[in-house]
Protein backbone atom coordinates (compact mmCIF):
# COMPACT_ATOMS: atom_id res chain seq x y z
CA UNK A 1 0.00 0.00 0.00
CA UNK A 2 1.40 3.45 -0.84
CA UNK A 3 2.40 6.12 1.68
CA UNK A 4 0.08 9.16 1.28
CA UNK A 5 1.27 12.29 3.09
CA UNK A 6 -0.81 15.84 3.88
CA UNK A 7 0.46 18.85 4.86
CA UNK A 8 -2.20 21.36 5.76
CA UNK A 9 -2.46 25.38 6.48
CA UNK A 10 -5.29 27.66 6.95
CA UNK A 11 -6.80 27.08 4.54
CA UNK A 12 -8.75 23.49 5.30
CA UNK A 13 -10.00 25.72 8.71
CA UNK A 14 -11.33 28.59 6.79
CA UNK A 15 -14.68 26.74 6.09
CA UNK A 16 -14.66 25.77 9.96
CA UNK A 17 -14.83 29.82 10.51
CA UNK A 18 -11.53 30.61 11.00
CA UNK A 19 -9.52 33.28 9.19
CA UNK A 20 -6.71 32.76 7.02
CA UNK A 21 -3.14 35.00 7.75
CA UNK A 22 -2.55 36.06 4.34
CA UNK A 23 -6.28 36.96 3.74
CA UNK A 24 -5.77 39.59 6.54
CA UNK A 25 -3.18 41.44 4.93
CA UNK A 26 0.03 40.02 6.68
CA UNK A 27 -2.58 41.35 10.46
CA UNK A 28 -3.63 38.07 12.45
CA UNK A 29 -7.07 38.97 13.60
CA UNK A 30 -5.90 42.41 13.68
CA UNK A 31 -2.59 42.27 14.94
CA UNK A 32 1.29 42.57 14.02
CA UNK A 33 2.51 39.33 13.58
CA UNK A 34 5.43 40.48 14.82
CA UNK A 35 3.47 41.71 18.00
CA UNK A 36 2.26 38.50 18.53
CA UNK A 37 4.12 35.82 17.03
CA UNK A 38 7.96 36.24 17.87
CA UNK A 39 9.46 35.84 21.11
CA UNK A 40 10.40 39.24 20.97
CA UNK A 41 6.54 40.31 20.93
CA UNK A 42 6.44 38.02 24.18
CA UNK A 43 9.27 40.08 26.38
CA UNK A 44 7.62 43.28 24.92
CA UNK A 45 4.01 42.12 26.29
CA UNK A 46 3.38 39.20 27.52
CA UNK A 47 -0.09 40.78 28.77
CA UNK A 48 -0.98 41.88 24.89
CA UNK A 49 0.05 38.40 23.75
CA UNK A 50 -1.53 35.64 26.18
CA UNK A 51 -5.00 37.53 25.45
CA UNK A 52 -4.59 37.33 21.91
CA UNK A 53 -3.74 33.24 22.33
CA UNK A 54 -6.69 32.85 25.27
CA UNK A 55 -9.14 34.49 22.38
CA UNK A 56 -7.99 32.37 19.55
CA UNK A 57 -8.32 29.33 21.81
CA UNK A 58 -11.48 30.31 22.85
CA UNK A 59 -12.08 30.86 19.24
CA UNK A 60 -10.70 27.46 18.21
CA UNK A 61 -13.54 25.63 20.19
CA UNK A 62 -16.62 27.14 19.10
CA UNK A 63 -15.86 25.93 15.89
CA UNK A 64 -16.43 22.40 14.33
CA UNK A 65 -14.11 20.50 11.60
CA UNK A 66 -15.33 20.69 8.05
CA UNK A 67 -15.88 18.47 5.64
CA UNK A 68 -12.32 18.69 4.30
CA UNK A 69 -10.68 17.67 7.87
CA UNK A 70 -13.35 14.55 7.81
CA UNK A 71 -12.14 13.62 4.11
CA UNK A 72 -9.06 13.26 5.90
CA UNK A 73 -10.42 11.04 9.44
CA UNK A 74 -11.90 8.85 6.38
CA UNK A 75 -8.32 8.21 4.35
CA UNK A 76 -6.56 7.86 7.76
CA UNK A 77 -9.22 4.87 8.76
CA UNK A 78 -8.57 3.47 4.79
CA UNK A 79 -4.57 3.90 5.11
CA UNK A 80 -3.78 3.16 8.88
CA UNK A 81 -0.07 3.69 9.44
CA UNK A 82 0.54 4.47 5.90
CA UNK A 83 -0.96 8.05 5.97
CA UNK A 84 0.20 11.24 8.27
CA UNK A 85 -0.85 14.95 8.51
CA UNK A 86 1.95 17.86 8.81
CA UNK A 87 -0.36 20.71 10.00
CA UNK A 88 0.77 24.09 10.18
CA UNK A 89 -2.31 24.89 12.16
CA UNK A 90 -2.47 25.12 15.63
CA UNK A 91 -6.36 24.77 16.08
CA UNK A 92 -6.53 21.25 16.94
CA UNK A 93 -9.34 20.79 14.59
CA UNK A 94 -7.70 17.83 12.69
CA UNK A 95 -7.65 15.82 16.34
CA UNK A 96 -11.00 16.90 17.41
CA UNK A 97 -12.24 15.92 13.91
CA UNK A 98 -10.37 12.29 14.69
CA UNK A 99 -7.45 12.26 12.67
CA UNK A 100 -4.56 10.44 15.05
CA UNK A 101 -1.44 10.20 12.88
CA UNK A 102 -0.67 14.31 13.31
CA UNK A 103 2.37 15.87 13.29
CA UNK A 104 1.64 20.09 14.75
CA UNK A 105 4.62 21.52 13.65
CA UNK A 106 3.77 24.78 14.63
CA UNK A 107 2.17 23.81 18.42
CA UNK A 108 -1.00 23.66 19.50
CA UNK A 109 -3.46 26.51 21.03
CA UNK A 110 -4.91 24.11 23.61
CA UNK A 111 -1.17 23.52 25.39
CA UNK A 112 1.34 25.54 26.83
CA UNK A 113 4.66 25.13 28.28
CA UNK A 114 6.85 26.66 31.40
CA UNK A 115 9.85 29.59 30.53
CA UNK A 116 11.72 27.96 32.91
CA UNK A 117 11.62 24.28 33.22
CA UNK A 118 9.65 23.83 30.13
CA UNK A 119 6.53 21.42 31.56
CA UNK A 120 3.80 21.81 29.15
CA UNK A 121 0.20 22.05 30.46
CA UNK A 122 -2.93 22.12 28.95
CA UNK A 123 -5.06 25.09 28.43
CA UNK A 124 -8.22 23.49 30.27
CA UNK A 125 -6.35 23.12 33.63
CA UNK A 126 -4.78 27.02 33.37
CA UNK A 127 -7.14 29.89 35.52
CA UNK A 128 -7.39 31.80 31.73
CA UNK A 129 -9.31 34.47 33.78
CA UNK A 130 -5.26 34.98 35.70
CA UNK A 131 -3.80 37.76 33.26
CA UNK A 132 -0.60 36.44 33.15
CA UNK A 133 -0.14 32.67 33.91
CA UNK A 134 2.53 31.21 35.77
CA UNK A 135 3.65 27.75 36.41
CA UNK A 136 2.66 25.75 39.24
CA UNK A 137 5.65 23.65 39.56
CA UNK A 138 8.81 26.21 40.05
CA UNK A 139 6.63 29.43 39.61
CA UNK A 140 8.04 30.64 36.30
CA UNK A 141 6.14 32.29 33.62
CA UNK A 142 4.09 30.06 31.16
CA UNK A 143 3.78 30.96 27.47
CA UNK A 144 2.14 29.57 24.63
CA UNK A 145 3.00 26.32 23.07
CA UNK A 146 2.65 27.95 19.70
CA UNK A 147 6.05 28.08 17.31
CA UNK A 148 6.31 31.83 17.00
CA UNK A 149 8.65 33.70 13.77
CA UNK A 150 11.91 33.03 14.46
CA UNK A 151 11.58 29.55 16.32
CA UNK A 152 12.42 26.41 15.15
CA UNK A 153 8.81 23.90 14.14
CA UNK A 154 8.71 21.21 15.88
CA UNK A 155 9.11 17.43 14.46
CA UNK A 156 11.50 18.33 11.65
CA UNK A 157 13.20 15.31 11.59
CA UNK A 158 10.50 13.28 11.91
CA UNK A 159 8.61 15.02 9.06
CA UNK A 160 11.65 14.79 6.33
CA UNK A 161 11.62 11.00 7.08
CA UNK A 162 8.06 11.10 6.01
CA UNK A 163 8.34 13.29 2.75
CA UNK A 164 11.35 11.00 1.60
CA UNK A 165 9.17 8.01 1.95
CA UNK A 166 5.76 9.48 0.64
CA UNK A 167 4.56 8.11 -2.92
CA UNK A 168 1.55 10.66 -2.92
CA UNK A 169 1.71 13.93 -1.01
CA UNK A 170 -0.82 16.29 -0.62
CA UNK A 171 -0.93 20.08 0.23
CA UNK A 172 -4.02 21.50 0.42
CA UNK A 173 -5.23 24.79 1.91
CA UNK A 174 -1.47 26.60 2.34
CA UNK A 175 0.08 29.75 0.67
CA UNK A 176 3.48 28.37 0.06
CA UNK A 177 4.94 31.52 1.91
CA UNK A 178 6.28 30.38 5.15
CA UNK A 179 9.28 27.88 4.90
CA UNK A 180 10.32 24.83 6.09
CA UNK A 181 6.66 24.15 4.92
CA UNK A 182 6.31 25.84 1.55
CA UNK A 183 9.86 23.49 0.72
CA UNK A 184 8.23 20.16 1.56
CA UNK A 185 6.61 19.96 -1.46
CA UNK A 186 10.35 20.05 -3.30
CA UNK A 187 11.96 17.59 -0.59
CA UNK A 188 8.90 14.96 -1.44
CA UNK A 189 8.92 15.38 -5.32
CA UNK A 190 12.45 14.83 -5.70
CA UNK A 191 12.34 11.90 -3.94
CA UNK A 192 9.83 10.62 -6.44
CA UNK A 193 6.15 11.34 -4.50
CA UNK A 194 3.28 12.17 -6.75
CA UNK A 195 2.47 15.61 -5.47
CA UNK A 196 -1.21 16.83 -5.54
CA UNK A 197 -2.08 20.67 -4.62
CA UNK A 198 -5.61 21.77 -3.42
CA UNK A 199 -6.35 25.42 -2.96
CA UNK A 200 -8.37 28.22 -3.47
CA UNK A 201 -5.38 30.35 -5.39
CA UNK A 202 -2.20 29.44 -6.68
CA UNK A 203 0.40 28.80 -3.99
CA UNK A 204 3.97 30.51 -4.77
CA UNK A 205 5.68 27.12 -4.46
CA UNK A 206 2.66 25.92 -7.35
CA UNK A 207 6.42 24.84 -9.34
CA UNK A 208 6.63 21.61 -7.54
CA UNK A 209 2.98 20.50 -8.11
CA UNK A 210 2.19 17.18 -10.58
CA UNK A 211 -1.81 18.56 -9.86
CA UNK A 212 -3.04 21.26 -8.94
CA UNK A 213 -7.28 21.37 -8.13
CA UNK A 214 -8.04 25.17 -7.29
CA UNK A 215 -11.23 25.92 -5.41
CA UNK A 216 -12.34 25.13 -1.70
CA UNK A 217 -11.13 21.93 -0.02
CA UNK A 218 -14.52 21.16 2.09
CA UNK A 219 -16.21 20.65 -1.68
CA UNK A 220 -13.04 19.35 -3.63
CA UNK A 221 -11.26 17.11 -0.96
CA UNK A 222 -13.99 14.62 -0.12
CA UNK A 223 -14.12 13.81 -3.37
CA UNK A 224 -10.54 13.39 -4.27
CA UNK A 225 -10.34 10.86 -1.62
CA UNK A 226 -13.10 8.57 -2.39
CA UNK A 227 -10.85 8.45 -5.91
CA UNK A 228 -7.85 7.79 -3.16
CA UNK A 229 -9.35 5.09 -1.57
CA UNK A 230 -10.74 3.23 -4.50
CA UNK A 231 -7.37 2.77 -5.78
CA UNK A 232 -4.87 2.50 -3.10
P1 LIG B 1 -2.06 31.40 4.62
O1 LIG B 1 -3.07 32.32 5.20
O2 LIG B 1 -0.75 31.96 4.20
O3 LIG B 1 -2.64 30.69 3.34
C1 LIG B 1 -3.90 30.08 3.35
C2 LIG B 1 -4.16 29.61 1.94
O4 LIG B 1 -5.38 28.89 1.97
C3 LIG B 1 -4.31 30.72 0.91
O5 LIG B 1 -3.50 30.43 -0.21
C4 LIG B 1 -5.80 30.70 0.55
O6 LIG B 1 -6.03 30.99 -0.82
C5 LIG B 1 -6.15 29.26 0.83
N1 LIG B 1 -7.58 29.04 1.18
C6 LIG B 1 -8.43 29.86 1.83
N2 LIG B 1 -9.62 29.27 1.98
C7 LIG B 1 -9.53 28.05 1.40
C8 LIG B 1 -10.44 26.96 1.23
N3 LIG B 1 -11.69 27.01 1.68
N4 LIG B 1 -9.99 25.86 0.57
C9 LIG B 1 -8.71 25.79 0.11
N5 LIG B 1 -7.81 26.79 0.24
C10 LIG B 1 -8.22 27.89 0.89
O7 LIG B 1 -1.87 30.23 5.67
P2 LIG B 1 -0.67 29.20 5.81
O8 LIG B 1 -0.10 28.86 4.48
O9 LIG B 1 -1.17 28.10 6.69
O10 LIG B 1 2.69 30.43 11.12
O11 LIG B 1 0.38 30.04 6.63
C11 LIG B 1 1.57 29.45 7.03
C12 LIG B 1 2.02 29.96 8.36
O12 LIG B 1 2.14 31.38 8.33
C13 LIG B 1 1.07 29.71 9.51
O13 LIG B 1 1.19 28.43 10.07
C14 LIG B 1 1.44 30.77 10.50
C15 LIG B 1 1.55 31.93 9.54
O14 LIG B 1 2.24 33.00 9.94
C16 LIG B 1 2.78 30.41 12.47
O15 LIG B 1 1.85 30.62 13.22
C17 LIG B 1 4.14 30.07 12.98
Amino acid sequence: MSNVIVLTGAGISAESGIKTFRDSNGLWENHRVEDVASPEGFIRNPNLVWDFYKQRYTQSISVEPNGAHLALVKLEKHLGDKFHIITQNVDCLHTRAGSRRIYEMHGRLDSCFCTRCRTHFKIEDIDLAVQLPHCELCGALLRPDIVWFGEIPYYLYEIEELLKNSDYFLIIGTSGVVYPAAGFVMTAKLFGAHTIGINLEKPDNMGFFDEFHLGKCGELLPPIVDEMIKHL
